[in-house]
Formats: C-alpha cells, structure tokens, sequence
C-alpha cells in the first residue's frame, strides 16, 4: 500500500480528495436542518442537470398537461400517453424549496410549438410613457404573445433609460430590443423649408387642428411612413404589429394572426378606420393623383378604391372621401413597405413636403397605398380583434360567437363601427368578406 503511493503519487491525492468529500457530506448532514432530506434533493436536481433524458421526459410531460393546443379545431394528440392520473405525474412533480410537490410548471410560448412567422411587436414609444406602456404590454401578452413570444421592438428617437428598459423587460418573457432613431429617419431633409414648416404649425395651432402644432407630432408621422420597415432591428422581420402606449385588447386571440396574414396572402390588416381631418391633408390625394398619373401600372387589378371614393370605376377622378385605416393598430407585411411601389409613393410624397408643410398622416399615407397598390382580398379587417385607442373602440358586437363563451371582455353597444365618423361601412361594401354582422 505504502509503497504504491511512493511509485504513483498522485493516489495520494486521490485518497485526500476522497477522505474530504466524505468530511464535507458528514458536515453538511449534520448541520442541515432536515439532513438527507436535502441531500437527496439536490442529488436529484443534480440528476436531472445531467440526464438529458429526464430533461426531455419532463418537457414531454409538460407538453402532456398543455396540450390544449387545437389543431384544425380538433385537439392535438397527446404527447405522452403513459400519463393519465395524477399519479403518473407524481414522478415529474418538483418538491419546491418549501418543501411541497409542485406539478411540472409550463411557459406556453415554449409548449406550442407551431412554426411562427418572421414578426414582432413596433413600438414607437417615449420615455415618459412608460407606465402606459405597460399596460399595453400586459394586454398584448395577456391576449395573446404568452403563447407565441414574439419579440418586442421599441424605437425612440432619443436614447431609452434604464428605468424605461428595466420597466418593459418586465412585462415580457420574449426578446425585447431597443433602437435609436437618428436624425436621417426623425429630422428634416434638406429640401425642406424649416421656415415654411413652422408657419404651417403656426395657422393650424390658431385654427386648432388637432396636433397642428406639434413638430415633434410631424416627424413622427414621417417616420411611421417611411422609416420604421427600414430601421435596422426592424430588417429580419416579414410581419409586424403595430402596438402603442396606452391601448387595450379586449379579446382572447386564440391563434397566429401573423401565419394568418401569411396564410392568406394578407398585406395589411387593421381594426378600426374613420374619417380624417380634411386641413391636415389638403393636397395629399392631387399628389398622390400625380403619382398615378406617373405610374398606371401600379395600380392592382382589383384594387380596394370603393373605399376612398363611391365611384371606383372613375378611379382617383372623384376625390376622396377622407376614409381611411386608423394606423395605431396595424398587423402588415414590412415587404410591402419595403417593395418598389410603396418605397417610390413615400419618396414622392416626402420630396412634395407635405409631411411638413401640412401636417399628412401616416395612417392616409399606408391607406392610400394599400388600397391602391393592393388587391383588396390583401386587406383584412380583424374584426376579431377587440380594440381601444382613445377615443375609440372597436368591439366585436357578435354575442355567441365573442362574448357568450368568455372571449371579449368589452361592451359591444361602445363599438364604434356603425358611428357616422367611421368608415366601415365605406370597408364591408368593398371588401371580399362583406359586413361580418350580416353574416349567419
Ligand atoms: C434516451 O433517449 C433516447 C431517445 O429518446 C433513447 O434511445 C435512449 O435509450 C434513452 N437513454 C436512456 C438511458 O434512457
Ligand atoms: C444599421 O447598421 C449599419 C451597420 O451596422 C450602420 O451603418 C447603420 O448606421 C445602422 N442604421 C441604423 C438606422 O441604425
Ligand atoms: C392582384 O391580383 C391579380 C390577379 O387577379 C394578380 O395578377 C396581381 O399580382 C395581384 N396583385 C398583387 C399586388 O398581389
């Protein structure tokens, strides 16, 4: 014995490293208030670290519980059909640090695990509307992203505070990036009149148009029209939902609206659509009639124009009825953006000024586009989408299929879709769908 040591002396060490587990184990038992009980717990946990196996048997598991995830209407085949009483489940139980069993716990974006699109929540959003954030954040996740974890993209154009990074990570468990907007994205080009801006503010601040005043308010607009599917933590996305401070979903979305959109060859999709304010756009349809005259053949076959004009068949000729989709909430393909048609529209309309020396909306802008350069089954209205944006509501106003079974929490008689200042009647007559109250 002695003399094996003296040939390998690196038994030695062995038989030291050995003497003192032995030590620490004796120790630790003795001080620990409930001694093996402990032990044995973080042996298993130590288990579990390391065989794989029991890793995915537990996933399995909690798949089995979750597997509420209806395919085609019909439910999924359960995953582990060994599991049927509690019982079984006993073994995939977890004794918590209070000492009771817990059930296999379960992050349902990680249960599901249908293929996603290439989407994400757009923010636009300021420091000091953090708390409003949050409360959007809860709804979104609540209604529907807890399920799907898509990721969460805020853009501002001065830089987030910790507190406001802190206070959103918060309310999420998908990825959250942040992003700056330079001033080539939220400032004025070069061929812009600064002088002649601020006098555009200055007559509608005293005529009282609302947000006339604000510079801030038309940088803003200028960004949502032409910059945010452009900006580089915007590049890898296909499909995004367009989500502000302050909003509220009323309803349970049971299923993917971006592989929906996907699915049936949607661009655009909205909520609710309104009237806008004729002084904030005095010359955006002349402009926009110019860049048709310019390109014809932009104009889809079945483009969606009974919406803006109650003569399509004269095309832009008539006017326009100040129609349009309310862009606070918008589910769209950033491709459509990003493609020719729309790129070169924007440019037109931004050389023209007019995001400056009037005070146009992104929401006109997008509308005219898609009803436009889009064949009007690509628009989609997710009537199923209960919404508020102050001051307006959208709610589904079927009772059975909404409201009766737990889905909506909102009141239907609020639902502003048959108010004079909306436009969805101006939609259901152009739309392949129709009114889908008149539906049976
Ligand atoms: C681990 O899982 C694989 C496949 O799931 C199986 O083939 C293998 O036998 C398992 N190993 C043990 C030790 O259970
Ligand atoms: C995007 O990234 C490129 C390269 O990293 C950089 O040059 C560019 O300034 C970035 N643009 C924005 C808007 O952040
Ligand atoms: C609109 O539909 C026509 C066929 O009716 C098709 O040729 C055209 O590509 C579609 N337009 C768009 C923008 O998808």
């Amino acid at each position: 014995m002695l003399e094996s040591v003296v040939r390998r002396p690196q038994r030695l060490l062995f038989a030291l490293i050995a003497f003192m587990v032995v030590l620490f184990f004796t120790t630790y038992l003795s001080l620990s208030s409930w001694g093996s009980e402990q032990v044995r717990t973080h042996f298993e946990t130590l288990k579990a670290a390391f065989n794989k196996n029991a890793t995915q048997a537990a996933v399995h598991a909690q798949n089995e519980i979750a597997s509420t995830i209806s395919i085609g209407g019909q439910p999924s085949q359960a995953f582990m059909d060994g599991i049927k009483t509690i019982d079984d489940l006993r073994k995939y139980a977890v004794k918590g640090e209070d000492g009771n069993l817990y059930p296999p716990t379960f992050v349902p974006s990680e249960v599901n695990k249908l293929p996603r699109a290439k989407a994400g929540f757009i923010v636009l959003v300021r420091n000091n509307e953090l708390e409003d954030m949050r409360k959007s954040m809860r709804d979104v996740e609540d209604r529907f992203n807890r399920k799907y974890g898509y990721p969460w993209i805020f853009l501002n154009n001065e830089p987030f505070t910790e507190e406001f990074k802190q206070g959103v990570k918060k309310m999420t468990r998908s990825e959250v990036r942040f992003g700056f907007i330079g001033p080539e994205m939220w400032g004025y080009p070069d061929w812009i009149d600064q002088t002649r801006a601020a006098e555009s503010r200055k007559k509608m601040a005293e005529e009282g148009v609302i947000y006339g005043w604000s510079e801030s308010y038309r940088h803003m607009c200028r960004f949502q029209s032409g910059f945010f599917w452009r900006h580089n933590l915007t590049m890898d996305l296909d499909y995004y939902w367009r989500v502000e401070p302050g909003i509220q979903l009323f309803c349970d979305l049971d299923y993917d609206p971006f592989v929906f959109m996907e699915l049936n060859d949607k661009k655009y999709g909205f909520t609710i659509s309104l009237h806008e304010y004729v002084k904030t756009i005095p010359t955006l349809w002349d402009r926009t009639k110019e860049f048709m005259k310019m390109h014809p053949d932009y104009l889809a076959k079945d483009h969606a124009l009974h919406f803006m004009t109650d003569e399509p068949e004269r095309l832009l000729e008539p006017g326009y009825n100040m129609c349009h989709f309310w862009s606070n909430f918008e589910i769209a393909d950033l491709r459509f953006w990003r493609g020719q048609k729309y790129t070169e529209y924007f440019d037109y309309l931004d050389k023209a000024g007019g995001f400056f020396y009037e005070r146009w909306g992104d929401a006109p802008v997008h509308s005219i586009a898609a009803v436009l350069f889009l064949n009007r089954s690509q628009i989609h209205h997710f009537n199923d989408i209960g919404y508020f944006h102050g001051p307006w509501t959208h709610c589904p106003l079927n009772r059975p299929k909404f409201h009766d079974n737990g889905k909506c929490l909102c009141n239907p008689e609020d639902s502003a879709d048959y108010n004079d200042f909306m436009c969805m009647k101006e939609w259901w007559r152009t739309s392949i769908e129709g009114d889908p109250n008149q539906r049976s």
